[in-house]
């Protein structure tokens, strides 16, 4: 069983990959760090909580960073995931409450207490990320590896979602980006490369909704509004499994084709949230990727092993 700490910004899809980590055997819980992102460091942290109390997880919840890792205030993305971030669903005031640590003091303290047994998954901006690489670089020697939903490499001409080059995640703290891609620790990039690929379409979200008991209901329900959004501006009949995907890939890697190289994110400008992986092999002049490590970008994934993963997480075989 793999120890995981889900570093996330609920989200409509952070609340999906969410519900699938809790039910997988594979993958044990063991701490919830929030992060500024698709709301505001209040609104997303409160739907952590709400999460712990609908999806009935153990693991503490801790408040993570508001702010960018130099102090910038964030974009929320109202229009993709609703005033309250959860699709504006109806969210009951929760009952679990907060750890006291902040964010990254938390996640320190898990990596700590597990040496060489804990993933990362994070599928918000990387800020707490950094935050905590700054605080305590030893932790990069000490975590199992880091699986990140962020960035665009191109593959399959994805290149971004917030502007022609960048990715959400990876825009909104391209430092600390930057910071967690070129750190000694084993990072996977989850990126728009392989999560466009993977759409659950309204069929699929049907059938979680009529077989997938209340869970499926949720699930449904709390993607209606993110899924007009795809309908609208990008002529979609259905969702695209982001944040899911980097927990399905901590759990079956093999289901992804891999890139190794060392990676790097344009930090301001133009092209601001540009990811750049340097490919291992290349023989460019010695540059801004080379002291650091390679690290590996998911350019391909089986979709449709990835889908029927997580739907049959939910849809049990007597609903079938
Ligand atoms: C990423 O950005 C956020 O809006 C989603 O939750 C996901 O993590 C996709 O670009
Ligand atoms: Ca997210």
């Amino acid at each position: 069983m793999r120890k995981v700490i889900f570093d996330t910004d609920p989200g409509v899809d952070d609340a999906m990959a969410l519900g699938f980590l809790c039910r997988r055997p594979e993958l044990e819980l063991i701490g919830v760090t929030t992060v500024h992102g698709n709301a505001d460091i209040e609104t997303v942290t409160r739907n952590a909580l709400h999460l712990k109390d609908r999806f009935g997880f153990a693991a503490p919840v801790a408040q993570g960073s508001g702010v960018t890792l130099l102090n910038r205030q964030g974009s929320p993305a109202t229009h993709v995931h609703g005033r309250n971030a959860l699709g504006d669903i109806d969210v009951p005031e929760p009952v679990a409450t907060l750890d006291g640590r902040r964010g990254h003091r938390m996640m320190i303290d898990l990596v700590r207490a597990h040496p060489h047994a804990v993933t990362i998954v994070a599928v918000g901006p990387l800020t707490n990320l950094a935050r905590a690489l700054d605080k305590d670089p030893e932790i990069a020697r000490l975590v199992q590896g880091v699986v990140v939903m962020g960035g665009a490499f191109g593959a399959h001409g994805h290149t971004g979602n917030v502007s022609p080059v960048a990715e959400a995640n990876v825009a909104n703290d391209p430092e600390a980006a930057d910071a967690v891609f070129t750190a000694p620790w084993p990072v996977t990039i989850v990126g728009l490369d392989v999560t466009q690929q993977a759409v659950m379409d309204a069929a699929y979200l049907d059938r979680l909704r009529d077989q997938g008991g209340e869970t499926g209901r949720f699930l449904h329900a709390v993607s209606r509004n993110y899924r007009s959004f795809h309908q609208k501006s990008r002529r979609l009949d259905g969702i695209f499994a982001h944040d899911s995907l980097a927990v399905i890939c901590a759990m079956a890697p093999e289901l992804f084709t891999l890139r190794h190289g060392p990676v790097r994110v344009v930090c301001g400008g133009l092209a601001s949230g540009q990811t750049i992986q340097k490919p291992a092999e290349s023989p460019f002049p010695i540059g801004a990727w080379d002291p650091h490590p390679s690290q590996s970008v998911a350019v391909d994934v089986d979709v449709a092993a990835a889908l029927r993963l997580y739907a049959e997480t939910f849809v049990t075989p007597d609903r079938r």
